[in-house]
């Protein structure tokens, strides 16, 4: 793979010690995908940030960096608990605190403490901009509903392109990779609940390719539901659709497999992953909550009360919580509560409960292989749990 000089220079270890690993990294990624040369990011997203995750190997490996500086806006996943109420998930003070360590560890390399999967809430790439994102449901969303370029990083590929500034050019960066080769027709137009369990019932049959549909709704919200589920079943870095996402135009004449899909198919596909039980607890915000969402719940729950007996806990960023302080308060009048920083995925918050309700495909993908849950419409479920 082509090296500039300046990465001649990182390579060498003329730039200290965190670059030098950085960049071979990058090499080694780049060989391995068959890449002629690096392209220059602006954005980077690091994943796996929870103790759980890498402990202390993993702490360890990022001490190794601590001569660096991020050179690109770089942001952070969440980790296993809120900032402000880690009580409220663990009595470890040990993994509270080893969690904090890897806190701080990046924030001395600057990297932004975000702690959110919506990355794009705190800032919107624009059309054809190269990232190197790490998580999975914000790489989906940033390729096909920004027409920004990420492949799927790991965790310590996406660090290494916050330090370089780069990232190996192949994959999603490259226009050919990015255009449909199956094209789905409905008997309904995806909304914001059956666009969650039709991403699962599409990433299900088609493991990392890309879909043409040829409609949704078009609401952010609703092609987030979409993304983060198909790509949780499928590995899917992309989907297209018709009149709506920005670069739908250039798979209108790619050859694709077609296939039509009924309501009532997605229905049965929901029903085999989802039980028939009536939980006592609702977890929402999977991907984190954007600004719209959290106002169509306030707006849904206003002058309500939870239920006796039953919990409802939504997550979102702190920069959406922070923006909305007059709706969360709405919200958390009523025995809601709000967390940021974490999600029902990554902390250990569903440990507590046997079973759970949840609104989207992804985060029923991942509980559901532990627990037993009902995938629903989220205002449905608000409506059984809220007098
Ligand atoms: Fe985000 Fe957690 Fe879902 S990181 S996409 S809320 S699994």
């Amino acid at each position: 793979m082509y090296l500039d000089k300046e990465e001649e220079r990182m390579i060498s270890g003329e730039m200290g010690e965190g670059l030098k690993i950085a960049m071979e990294i990058i090499l080694k990624l780049g060989e391995f995908y068959g890449a002629e040369r690096t392209i220059k990011i602006t954005s980077s997203q690091i994943s796996g940030v929870s103790y759980r995750n890498i402990g202390d190997a993993g702490i360890d490996l990022l001490r190794k960096f601590r001569d660096s500086k991020v050179s690109v806006k770089t942001y952070l996943n969440p980790i296993a608990f809120d900032l402000n109420y880690p009580h409220d998930f663990t009595e470890d003070e040990n993994f509270i605190s080893k969690q904090m360590e890897i806190v701080r560890i990046f924030n001395d390399l600057g990297v932004y403490e975000s702690l959110t999967c919506t990355p794009y809430y705190y800032y919107t790439p624009s059309i054809g901009e190269h990232l190197a994102w790490a998580e999975s449901s914000a790489i989906v969303y940033a390729n096909s509903v920004l027409g920004a370029r990420t492949n799927r990083e790991s965790g310590i590929s996406a660090l290494a392109s916050s330090l370089t500034g780069r990232t190996a050019y192949y994959g999603m960066h490259m226009d050919e990779n990015r255009k449909a080769s199956i094209f789905i027709d409905t008997d309904f137009t995806p909304d914001y609940y059956t666009a969650t369990v039709l991403g699962l019932y599409i990433g299900n049959m088609f493991n990392g390719r890309i879909s043409y549909f040829r409609k949704a709704e078009n609401d952010l919200d609703t092609l987030k539901q979409l993304g983060a589920a198909m790509n949780a079943t499928g590995s899917t870095p992309m989907f297209h659709v018709e009149n709506i996402t920005p670069e739908y135009r250039n798979s209108i004449d790619s050859e694709k497999e077609k296939i039509f899909i009924e309501r009532s198919e997605i229905e049965e596909f929901r029903k085999k992953i989802s039980s028939d039980i009536d939980p006592d607890v609702l977890m929402a915000g999977c991907p984190h909550l954007s600004s719209n969402e959290i106002k169509k719940i306030a707006g849904y729950v206003k002058n309500k009360r939870v239920k006796n007996g039953k919990s409802i806990f939504l997550f979102t960023s702190r920069k959406i919580k922070n923006e909305n302080s007059e709706i969360v308060k709405i919200i958390e009048n009523t025995g809601i509560r709000i967390y940021t920083d974490t999600c029902m995925v990554v902390s250990p918050l569903k440990e507590r409960f046997s079973s759970i309700y949840l609104s989207s495909g992804k985060s029923s993908y991942y509980i559901g292989k532990e627990k037993r849950i009902v995938l629903a419409d989220l205002f449905g479920i608000l409506e059984v749990m809220m007098s």
